[in-house]
């Protein structure tokens, strides 16, 4: 199937409904700013962000011309036995950024790849304090870690697992879904909950694992995926505690909550809590390159190469042809001194209020209204699902605010907007009132 001047018939479009698209495709031929230029020449404003990943807005000279640079001076170099100037000065700046001795940073080039690449660090390195019997995960309902194995066992969204059987890891378990419908509506604060999420896994995971089999607890600190479900507070606070009680290492997956969102460098941040490990890709380079990690703590990595093999003898066997690659940690370098040169993380936090105070005001008693959440530079309301159908309400929401310029997110029956830190308020003021047309309209 042709349209324009590019051919359909060989692009299997991931995350999405295919045979829907085919027929009336959104394509995007040019970004700059905060808009989206269409293959039908249409202008869109991207209220996500591209999946949460530019921050900085689109087409950002300083990060296009780093990687123009990059890729006349070093293309690429092996990464294996060797690395690039690159590598170290974008660790380097990603550890200063980190809090506390989360400092040893492992790259890799997605999501999906960094809860990989945690979950195996996390093996490894019990193995290498003798407790290699340390191999229970847990996860959370409603987590997305992505598409691997390891984050898609550890991930809770039912629709990623189910056909995946006996392949997803063995000895995983999950904790319970943070959500308290009591706090339905949220505005631009930690909810208080009555609820205590972390009960069962106090009385029933833990003692029915062991807590001495437990590896590692993941968790995303805000579920983004899922649709900006927002925990009760003292909930990652407490869970910090219980994973130090038990030797169980603490992994916040920061794909989304990293590099700003939350109006602070990290959810970490946000939420006074050091994980063990603090995974991280999108923001970090703006999206403009594929590149992601991992960031462990000092005595991770030391333990790691307290071993009493020679020399010459590979500490941890993992790593990815593209891992650090030059011209990603070129993007990285470039982008996060955007980041702190434009203070944007401290925007996120400011614009987000704005975005909150407009969601609340605009969608509180619209039809099918069920919820509305915002904290940070994110909001979502959630509709009630069309009995039978769930999902197709929020999608129809979307497909139909694209056609009138916003770019949003359905994720079930929920619609968020997440837009990039350089938002101001007219943008927002026409997603959010594009999306509250729509959800009058499908009524
Ligand atoms: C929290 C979280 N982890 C992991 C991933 C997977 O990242 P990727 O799509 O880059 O593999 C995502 C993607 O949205 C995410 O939100």
């Amino acid at each position: 199937m042709a349209y324009n001047d590019f051919n359909m018939d060989s692009h299997w479009l991931p995350f999405t409904p295919n045979r829907a698209f085919r027929k009336d495709p959104r394509v995007f031929v040019a970004a700059d700013g905060m808009t989206f230029t269409t293959h039908d020449g249409r202008q869109v404003i991207d209220g996500i962000s591209s999946l949460w990943c530019v921050g900085a807005g689109h087409n950002r000279k300083p990060i296009n011309d780093a990687i123009k640079k990059q890729l006349d001076t070093l293309d690429y170099a092996t990464a294996f036995q060797a690395s690039n100037d690159q590598a170290f000065k974008a660790a380097e700046m990603i550890a200063q950024m980190a809090p506390g001795d989360l400092n040893k940073v492992l790259f890799c080039n997605s999501g999906s790849e960094a809860a990989d690449t945690s979950l195996k660090v996390a093996l490894a390195y019990h193995r290498a304090r003798g407790e290699g019997h340390r191999n229970v995960f847990i996860g959370r309902e409603k987590g997305y870690h992505g598409v691997g194995f390891g984050g898609m066992s550890v991930g809770g969204i039912p629709a990623n697992r189910k056909v995946y059987g006996t392949a997803l890891l063995p000895r995983v378990d999950h904790l319970r879904f943070i959500h308290d419908p009591a706090n339905a509506y949220i505005h631009n604060r930690e909810p208080e909950s009555q609820e205590d999420f972390l009960l069962e896994l106090e009385n029933r995971i833990l003692p029915l694992h062991d807590p001495s089999n437990v590896a590692a607890i993941i968790v995303e600190p805000v579920a983004g995926s899922a649709g900006w479900y927002i925990p009760p507070r003292g909930y990652l606070k407490r869970l910090r505690e219980i994973c130090d009680k038990h030797g169980i290492l603490l992994i916040f997956d920061e794909v989304i909550t990293g590099f700003g969102r939350m109006g602070t460098a990290f959810g970490a941040d946000f939420y006074g809590v050091v994980p063990d490990m603090l995974n991280f890709a999108k923001c970090v380079t703006n999206g403009v390159i594929p590149l992601g990690g991992v960031i462990c703590r000092d005595r991770i990595y030391d333990q790691m190469m307290k071993t009493d093999a020679a020399e010459h003898v590979i500490e941890f066997f993992h790593g990815y042809t593209y891992s650090g690659h030059p011209v990603a940690c070129a993007a990285a370098v470039a982008t996060l001194d955007v980041y702190r040169q434009e203070n944007l993380f401290a925007r996120a936090g400011e614009m987000g209020k704005v975005l909150g105070d407009a969601f609340h005001s605009t969608f509180k008693g619209l039809p099918n209204v069920i919820g509305i959440r915002s904290l940070g530079l994110a909001a979502a309301v959630e509709l009630a699902p069309i009995a039978g159908s769930p999902g197709k309400r929020a999608y129809d929401i979307f497909v139909d605010c694209f056609k009138k310029g916003a770019l949003v997110r359905p994720a079930g029956d929920v619609l968020v907007i997440a837009p990039p830190y350089v938002v101001e308020k007219e943008h927002i003021d026409r997603l959010v009132n594009t999306l509250a047309d729509s959800v009058k309209a499908h009524a």
